[in-house]
């Protein structure tokens, strides 16, 4: 889609072991849709080659400040001007104390001080080198000077010491410089979202299920999040951790997840009903486990569940309603009807079959100005286009009430 900018940031990486987790870094960035330029310090090149992360990021690594490849000789000023972000990962202590004292000797430090763009930093160094004073001096100065701090954590550490100062994992780090970069478009918006399956018991142990796994619930939680919602999500059994942030409600049966819908939608601006809801459950599960007998046949009788989209759609002071429609064949047209029997203002199409489970998905998104498609991507980029969508929509709405 035309409005997705791709963020550009710088990656400065010092010297320290925890370097090795920033050519992660650079994978999980650039597979989210961030161009990274890595810049790495002399000390850096003496635990990862420059080679590993140009190959990681398609890009040339610059470690020189009279580097010869940026015009004018002033690749302290250039790699950084357009950029989103610098961000400094691993930042060693004595990388850390040049920034706290606007030292600027070498590219990496002079490029931080000549920057026109946010600096996030992720410390990592041994425990006592994070406890000395002069590194919580030189922290608490960067916090003072806008600086934002990632981490440390606290944890094994390479020496064989134990204690605060390892860097946060990769994909933390990545987590983090998304929400920082995120346009705020949600700012102060409620947004009330179901996610994951349903699981309607049949007795004590069994129960019918689907195999939806929450990733794409769980990923436009987060992605509504980062651009600055209030987010409550309602969430049936998944194994996913709840994105940091988010009000979440446990369920487990399709009724359950209607009653927490019902007690939550008072505050919502938007709905986002992404939960594979069973359309039936089974009449008066069984207390018990139900033994096998010599009969041939066992039957269970089913019940409508309530449609709990369907239910917000027609309430008198709706939310901006968004829906989603797995199907195994005949998208538009299935996903068209469905938008317009339940009411909703935007309906996310995809294959049940290319979507359950996977990591990567491929929607379609239908609404009254038209059909767009989301080209095949991680669940997190799709999660972003379309909360860029939504945003749009929702603000357009707002300003005809
Ligand atoms: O009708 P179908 O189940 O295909 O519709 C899918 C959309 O309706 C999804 O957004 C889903 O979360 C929602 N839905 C619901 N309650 C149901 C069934 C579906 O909210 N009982």
């Amino acid at each position: 889609m035309a409005d997705i900018v791709h963020q550009q940031i710088v990656l400065g990486v010092t010297g320290g072991i925890s370097a090795y987790k920033a050519a992660d870094l650079v994978r999980e960035l650039t597979q989210g849709g961030v161009e990274v330029q890595v810049v790495m310090t002399e000390a850096a090149t003496g635990f990862v080659t420059p080679a590993t992360f140009q190959a990681l990021s398609g890009k040339p690594v610059y470690t020189d400040m009279w580097d010869g490849r940026v015009t004018n000789s002033m690749a302290h000023i250039e790699l950084s001007r357009g950029k989103n972000a610098i961000v400094v990962a691993p930042a060693s202590a004595d990388f850390i104390a040049k920034l706290a004292h606007g030292l600027a000797g070498d590219l990496l430090s002079t490029l931080c001080i000549a920057r026109e763009c946010p600096l996030i930093v992720a410390p990592a160094m041994n425990r006592q080198m994070w406890d000395h004073p002069a590194t919580r001096r030189n922290i608490e100065q960067l916090i003072r000077d806008g600086v934002a701090i990632l981490g440390p954590a606290s944890g094994d550490q390479a020496c064989g010491e134990f204690g605060p100062g390892r860097m946060l994992e990769a994909q933390e780090i990545a987590e983090a410089i998304t929400a920082f970069l995120a346009p705020k478009i949600l700012r102060g918006v409620n947004v009330l979202l179901t996610a994951g399956p349903t699981f309607e018991p049949i007795d004590a142990v069994r129960g019918i299920a689907n195999r939806s796994s929450g990733k794409m619930g769980y990923a436009i939680a987060r992605a509504a999040l980062d651009a600055g919602a209030r987010v409550a999500l309602v969430s049936g059994p998944v194994s996913l951790t709840a994105p940091a942030g988010a009000e979440l409600t446990r369920v487990e049966r399709a009724e359950e997840m209607f009653e927490a819908v019902k007690r939550k939608i008072s505050h919502a601006d938007i709905f986002i009903g992404v939960a594979a809801v069973a359309d039936y459950r089974v009449d008066r599960p069984r207390r018990q486990k139900i033994k096998k007998t010599e009969k041939k046949q066992l039957q269970l009788k089913l019940v409508p569940n309530p449609d709990i989209l369907a239910w917000v759609a027609s309430r008198p002071r709706r939310p901006f309603c968004v829906g989603f429609a797995a199907e195994t064949r005949n998208l538009d047209a299935y996903a068209d009807e469905k938008r317009r029997r339940k009411r909703v203002q935007l309906m996310v199409a995809n294959l049940a079959q290319e979507a359950v489970g996977s990591d990567n998905n491929e929607v379609m998104l239908l609404d009254d100005t038209g059909t767009r498609r989301l080209a095949r991507a991680p669940k997190d980029v799709i999660a972003r286009q379309l909360i860029a969508h939504i945003a749009k929509l929702y603000k357009g709405v707002s300003r005809k009430r």
